[in-house]
């Protein structure tokens, strides 16, 4: 017995060596848990006012910038969670979400880049590219606006979301609300996420800044449903003094025809301001999309765009804010899961 005592405890010793290796190899990227408030305080103290800053600094030279850290960060929730795989490359195993279709209208992927490199180099390995974004996309919103009030537009962000390591464009492609859908299929798809009825409305509020492409509406303006360019049968829940607007000036190409790269204010007059302009568009049918007009179709959903509008910007501040904070937390990778992407637009040994 006593000889095999020492002979056991020191088996012992080196598993418990081997495994406390194991431990301190993987604790590179950082501390591991739960989402929480302040996550990286102790291992990356500053970071948040890092992030803040230089969004700060950015989106007050070029407020276009808000609205594209927006849009990244809710595609990147809707596709496998909030998990950064909307800002990986595609490879030659796969075409990454950066690359479906509308490929061509995602922006600030060089920003989301930038604002990586600069907290790699305070705390290498440490901070996820997903909270990286999920901070960018609260404090350009909240930079973007006029006057921040208790409640919004700003949110709570915890943190701790790990990067996933799969970006799929047909999944992307399934997963993205598509501008042609219903009231019905835009709720079953936020539904799918955890997301509830208000969450569609005043997430729809989004629009309020931005700018989309003819490309993205043009089956409102030409041969409505479905006949093709040329065709002048417009969608008739557009407006067609509006919709007339669009079709013979702002989507029209020089040479005549419909040019898709023409970009239009998402709320015009206001495309740069966060405010409740985007539902008075919406009650006017002067909003671009199906799925803006589609909050008409349903009574309920048809109550809250009204109200909003009646009442004080402040209080679409705050149910704004209520729903991007439940918006972030989608199927978030957490603990052990997925890694700390050392570049955003790579997966690590990749
Ligand atoms: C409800 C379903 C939604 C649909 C169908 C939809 C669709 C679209 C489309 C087609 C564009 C125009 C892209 C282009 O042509 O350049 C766009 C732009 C935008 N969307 Fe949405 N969206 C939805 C919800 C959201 C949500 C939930 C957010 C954020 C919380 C959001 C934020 C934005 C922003 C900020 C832009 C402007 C982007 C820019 O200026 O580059 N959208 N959306
Ligand atoms: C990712 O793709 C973009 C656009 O094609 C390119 O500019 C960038 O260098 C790529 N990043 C990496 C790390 O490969
Ligand atoms: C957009 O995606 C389509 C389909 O994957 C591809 O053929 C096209 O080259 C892409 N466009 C850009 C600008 O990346
Ligand atoms: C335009 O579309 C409408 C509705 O689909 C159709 O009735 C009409 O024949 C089309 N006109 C032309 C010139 O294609």
């Amino acid at each position: 017995m006593a000889t095999i005592r020492p002979r056991r405890s020191s088996w012992w010793c080196v598993m418990v060596m081997a495994m406390a290796m194991v431990v301190v190899a993987s604790g590179a990227s950082g501390p591991r848990g739960p989402l929480r408030m302040g996550f990286y305080a102790q291992s990356c103290p500053g970071v948040e006012r890092m992030v803040g800053d230089f969004v700060r600094q950015h989106v007050r030279r070029v407020p276009t910038v808000a609205a594209a850290l927006l849009r990244l960060h809710f595609h990147d929730c809707f596709v496998r969670g909030c998990d950064a795989s909307v800002l990986l490359n595609s490879t030659a195993a796969g075409v990454a979400e950066k690359d479906a279709p509308p490929n061509l209208t995602l922006r600030g992927f060089d920003f989301v880049d930038r604002v990586k490199a600069l907290v790699e180099e305070a705390c290498p390995g440490v901070v996820s590219c997903a909270d990286v974004l999920a901070l960018a996309a609260r404090d350009a919103v909240a930079a973007i606006v006029r006057k921040l009030v208790p409640g919004g537009p700003s949110w709570r962000v915890a943190t701790g979301r790990r990067d996933g390591t799969v970006s799929s464009m047909m999944e992307a492609l399934n997963e993205i609300p598509k501008p042609t859908m219903s009231f019905r299929e835009l709720v079953d798809l936020f539904a799918s996420k955890g997301l509830g009825v208000r969450d569609l409305v005043w997430l729809s509020g989004a629009h309020t800044i931005g700018i989309a492409h003819c490309s993205s509406f043009a089956d409102r303006l030409y041969g409505y449903p479905g006949a093709g360019a040329g065709n002048d049968t417009t969608d008739p829940s557009l407006d067609a003094t509006y919709a007339a607007n669009l079709r013979r000036r702002k989507c029209r190409a020089p040479s005549g025809g419909y040019a898709e790269d023409a970009v239009v204010e998402m709320d015009p007059g206001s495309h740069l301001t966060f405010d409740v302009g985007y539902y008075r568009a919406v009650l006017k049918h002067r909003a671009l999309f199906r799925s803006d007009a589609a909050l008409l179709a349903d009574a309920a959903a048809r109550a809250d765009v009204e109200g909003v509008v009646g009442g004080p910007d402040e209080v679409f501040f705050q149910v704004f804010a209520r729903s991007m904070a439940r918006m972030s937390t989608v199927e978030v990778k957490i603990g052990a899961e997925g890694e700390i992407r050392r570049n955003c637009a790579v997966v690590n040994g990749g």
